[in-house]
């Protein structure tokens, strides 16, 4: 499939916007500062904190799992049996407490964090796909 270009420079704080890439639901979330200061703090409870290497690319192997701590860009599938986690940027405290935002899977109930960081004790073995992506400017990536 082609690359497909995205326009983020509407995206607000803590919002996500869809897009797809090869039949795939791509998501691009903005992060605000709040949610990065909050990732290391989790790592504890993260089945694989590090993110094993094929799950990103290498320019993306770290905390946040990005290009831009700001952006975050994920294949918008679980890694379990391939549902669609649900983003829940204000109550997902319910699902693992002291964490605010995140995402869940409503098939098996697998746990996400705001760098698509697998939380311990759930079916999904991985961290969400971080797909192949590049900046062609401040407002505009290209995933693919
Ligand atoms: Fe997501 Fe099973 S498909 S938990």
């Amino acid at each position: 499939g082609a690359p497909v270009e995205v326009n983020i420079s509407k995206v607000e704080p803590g919002q996500l916007i869809r897009v797809e890439w090869r039949g795939k639901p791509v998501w691009v979330v903005r992060r605000t500062q709040e949610i990065l200061d909050g990732l290391p703090a989790i790592d504890a409870q993260l089945r694989d904190p590090d993110s094993v290497e094929p799950q990103q690319p290498a320019y993306a192997q770290n905390t946040g799992r990005s290009i831009k701590a700001e952006y975050f860009i994920a294949v918008g599938l679980c890694t379990h049996l391939g549902c669609s986690p649900t983003y829940l940027p204000d109550t997902f405290g319910e699902q693992v407490e002291g964490v605010a935002s995140g995402f869940f899977c409503p098939c098996h109930g697998s746990k996400f964090d705001m760098a698509g960081r697998v939380f311990q004790g759930v079916p999904a073995p991985l961290n969400l796909v971080i797909p192949p992506h590049q900046y062609i400017d401040d407002s505009t990536v290209l995933i693919g």
